[in-house]
């Protein structure tokens, strides 16, 4: 039997994930687990209907591989696979949905405003902007209500910046979650599953030379620095790994997940959002805290298709 690493697929992310998958395979092969790795294209329920793997390790961003859709596809193969579960992937890839039921569970999460494009053309875009500004005020972070790596995403500091930063969302998205900019430290807390209990894995701090966090900053630029374990009081630490537990449980995932964060100086602990195939590329923060927690990609990657493994 073999494994099949899912990568790729036509994401925006799909480069990304490509590194992210070839991280994967080349992690697994050192332990000399037979691995393949498989782009997600439209012939892949073909292939995996005809070559069908023992386990698959979906590590697809983007819409079809963190909305539940391709998991789905595994279900209904009976292909067992890491990760959570479609209805799961559903509810902590729709942004604003996440936070509602992260909410719920007690964590505190900016408030924000989610709108679809039609509403700007309905209601008039400045209208909808004076709304906007009128509920939450300045700063604000825009980005599409379901997306990954910061694509469409912007922090808006003044008034006359809100138009293109809407402009600049919706290339990415039909609808735009708008939330009060909290200013703070930005930390990536991970969690990993081990026989069916989610281990928080310590927390990685993110520093940019201009405190943007985007796409270039994430994978193309050698200027991002990741302190780890994040320098936090111990309070606001065990907050944030806490808050990493509670959103994995809150939202039903499974084996891994990355609950993204901002801890304000006071230390408190904001959610923004939790991502189901977190990346795995060289400069991602889940092979960061896994080798700050002295683990190995490799050990950790085949534990979860051994969980999985039927
Ligand atoms: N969406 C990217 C891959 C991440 O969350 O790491
Ligand atoms: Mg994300």
């Amino acid at each position: 039997g073999h494994v099949v690493v899912l990568a790729g697929g036509l994401s925006h992310e799909r480069e990304v994930s490509l590194r992210s998958g070839r991280r994967v395979t080349d992690a697994l092969r050192s332990l000399d687990v037979p691995v393949e790795l498989r782009d997600a294209d439209a012939a892949l329920l073909d292939s995996l209907a005809r070559d069908t793997p023992d386990v698959v390790f979906p590590v697809l961003h983007g819409a079809a591989g963190e909305d539940g859709s391709v998991r789905g596809v595994l279900e209904l193969l009976g292909i067992p696979y890491v990760g959570a579960r479609p209805d799961a992937c559903r509810v902590a890839w729709d942004k604003p949905t996440a936070k509602a039921v992260v909410r719920r569970a007690g964590l505190n999460t900016p408030a924000s405003i989610a709108l679809p494009r039609e509403t700007f053309h309905d209601l008039g875009a400045a209208s909808v902007m004076d709304r906007i500004l009128g509920h939450l005020g300045l700063p604000l972070f825009v980005k599409p209500t379901r997306g990954g790596s910061a694509l469409g995403t912007s922090v808006v500091r003044e008034a006359a910046d809100l138009p293109a930063a809407m402009v600049a969302c919706f290339g990415y998205g039909d609808a735009a979650l708008i939330e009060r900019h909290i200013e703070g430290t930005e930390v990536a807390v991970s969690v990993v599953e081990r026989d069916g209990e989610p281990h928080a894995l310590p927390a990685v701090e993110i520093v940019t030379p201009n405190g943007r966090y985007d796409y270039t900053a994430r994978y193309d630029s050698g200027d991002t620095e990741f302190v780890t374990p994040a320098r936090l009081a111990p309070e606001a630490a065990a907050r944030a790994t806490e808050a990493a537990v509670t959103a994995h449980r809150a939202l039903g995932l499974r084996d891994l997940s990355r609950t993204d964060l901002i801890v304000s100086p006071s230390g408190e602990v904001h959610f923004l959002e939790v991502n189901v195939a977190p990346g795995m590329t060289e400069t991602s923060l889940l092979p960061r805290a896994i080798a700050a927690a002295d683990l190995n990609l490799a050990d950790v990657c085949r534990d979860l298709l051994l969980q999985r493994r039927t």
